[in-house]
């Protein structure tokens, strides 16, 4: 992947290099951005690859496309339509998880969307979601840690008519600049080894990385894509910065803060006003040495399984060195953004108690504690929960753990009522997915349940903190109601037909009576390995099977009514 080029440090070059000698300790990296993605159709790889991220031995990693940490930032459009072909080319199975995102749960990419190696998984969806920063990364059962360790994942950025209208800076890397927060423990030879916490801060896979920005609003989308740490976030001159999005959407005004604790899984977009500050520099830095114990990132364990260099410490994040501005800045933070509306609780249909606990003692496959959901391990053969299409429902997050977990649920975007029955901080009254429950606390939301019934494929609910939902903090529910899909499999005779143009290779499903629908076709090769994934497939379209060498292989299809129909053979010569 190529670096984008950072204007503004080509212009200041010269005396940021003489300000930086002055480090003692040393040696800033060039941060890197990763590219964009636009359109309507997105091709994304994964692959297990090498990134020199420190002098001496590369380290052994998994990305996407031509990165060789993480992956390509993605522009969505509001409104749009838009299809992702994901192949995996890793040595192992994954999914691939569209976080925040609103859409049908066999699309979601959640533990049960499993890509086994060499197959291309085709989701598409509708965007709902409002401008805001979102993310996608593997979400594989048991291997969530393992995989996002790897360096699997990347940003989303949708943009709508409300927020293209705003005064605010949007030129991506330029005035508009990603960050995606991390830490890493390196072993041996420079290998990373999968652990809670991580010895060394990276932004965007770069270690102690540096920045220029123009002297004008800056805007920092700001992802904690860790496995367990909280950021609490500030500046070395303690300046105030505005907050303004939550994780699904932008608040209704900008909010000046001087901290903000981001924990693993949340996004914020900040300003930051340089105006007329060229020339200077300042950290972007994590305050955590005031956390508490029970905050992930405030205990502070020397060794064991849990030691870090970074816990319950101050760190530096990154770097950033003021240089002119541009000249079609943006100077002044907007005084208002937009005007939300929330569900009310008044309407809400239902309240759900949702616990979250302890569990010592409790035995799970990885180890011999666990916290849990529900008083339960997850189980992917249990739906913990039915939720009615179109209900409104407060959920209850009722903490029993002296620990703090980031909750965060798919399907929709929430709106937190109370904190331990106070309203919450002004900067949280925005869409969420993700929230922090603080140790004994007792949070509730409200969120609308729109659009995708489907009683067969769950949608998920647990702890962001990777390690503790590969634990089994995790519960998953069905959206049910007005579709006819239920959950009966048999086989069926089949109703259907195939054809092949050569030209365009593509193959045709036609149905003998035209109203049958297709819930999911599957294409495997003669040794029964899947090839592609199709959840609820254009069929009219045809289907793509470039890229498919010859031989024998079978399409498997399954009714709209779940009816699976008999493997139908085809040749590719
Ligand atoms: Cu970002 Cu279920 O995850
Ligand atoms: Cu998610
Ligand atoms: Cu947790």
């Amino acid at each position: 992947m190529s670096f984008h080029r950072n204007p503004i440090f080509s212009r200041t070059m010269t005396w940021s290099f003489v300000l930086l000698t002055n480090f003692a300790s040393g040696q800033f990296r060039n941060l890197w951005i990763p590219d964009t993605l636009s359109g309507t159709n997105f091709n994304l790889t994964l692959k297990d690859t090498l990134a020199q991220i420190r002098p001496g031995n590369q380290t052994v990693t998994s990305a996407i496309n031509n990165c060789s940490f993480w992956g390509p930032t993605l522009i969505f459009k509001k409104g749009d339509t838009v299809n992702l072909n994901v192949t995996n080319k890793l040595n192992d199975s994954t999914t691939l998880h569209w976080h925040g995102m609103h859409l049908p749960a066999v699309m979601d990419g959640g533990p049960h969307q499993i890509i086994p190696p060499n197959t291309t998984w085709q989701p598409y969806w509708k965007v709902t979601n409002n401008a805001a920063t979102y993310w996608y990364h593997p979400h594989l059962h048991l291997m969530t840690m393992d995989q996002i360790t790897k360096g699997l994942g990347g940003l989303i950025i949708v943009r709508d008519s409300i927020e293209s209208a705003l005064p605010l800076p949007r030129t991506y890397s330029v005035d508009d600049i990603p960050l995606v927060l991390t830490d890493r423990t390196f072993a041996a030879l420079n290998q990373f080894t999968p652990r809670p916490y991580g010895d060394s801060m990276m932004v965007n896979g770069t270690l102690n990385p540096q920045y220029g920005i123009p002297a004008q609003v800056v805007r920092f989308r700001i992802l904690d894509a860790a496995i367990e740490r909280s950021y609490n976030l500030g500046f070395s001159d303690n300046r105030t910065f505005y907050v303004i999005t939550s994780d699904g959407g932008l608040l209704n005004a900008p909010v000046g803060v001087t901290r903000y604790l981001l924990s693993a899984g949340e996004r914020i977009e900040i300003l930051v006003n340089c105006t007329g500050q060229a020339g200077s520099s300042v950290d972007l830095r994590a305050y955590n040495s005031v956390l508490a114990n029970s905050i992930p990132g405030g205990e502070n364990f020397a060794t064991g399984p849990f030691g870090n260099a970074l816990g319950k410490r101050d760190f530096n994040i990154l770097h950033l060195v003021v240089g002119a501005a541009t000249a079609s800045g943006i100077f002044a933070i907007p005084a208002s953004l937009t005007a939300n509306v929330f569900p009310n609780p008044i309407n809400a249909d239902a309240t759900r108690i949702i616990t979250l606990s302890d569990s010592t003692g409790v035995p799970n496959i990885l180890g011999p504690n666990a916290f849990i959901i529900g008083h339960k391990l997850f189980n992917p053969g249990i739906i913990n929960n039915q939720v009615p299409i179109n209900n409104t429902e407060i959920w209850q997050l009722s903490s029993t753990s002296f620990f703090s977990h980031p909750f965060h649920i798919h399907d929709v975007e929430f709106y937190i009522l109370t904190r331990n029955g106070a309203v919450p901080p002004s900067y949280e009254l925005g869409w969420k997915d993700v929230v922090l429950v603080k140790n004994g606390e007792v949070v509730r939301f409200i969120a609308k349940f729109e659009d995708y019934a489907d009683a067969v494929h769950p949608f998920m609910y647990h702890c962001h903190i990777s390690l503790h939902e590969d634990e089994g903090m995790m519960g998953q529910f069905v959206v049910t109601g007005t579709t006819a899909i239920s959950k009966k499999e048999k086989t069926m005779d089949n109703g259907f037909s195939l054809q092949f143009n050569i030209e365009t290779r593509r193959l045709f499903i036609k149905f003998s009576n035209p109203e049958t629908k297709a819930y999911y076709v599957k294409i495997n090769d003669a040794l029964g390995r899947t090839k592609r994934m199709l959840p609820r497939p254009h069929l009219q379209d045809g289907i793509d099977i470039r890229g498919l060498g010859a031989g024998q292989y079978t399409v498997q299809l399954t009714y709209d009514n779940l009816q699976q129909a008999k493997p139908m053979p085809f040749t590719v010569k």
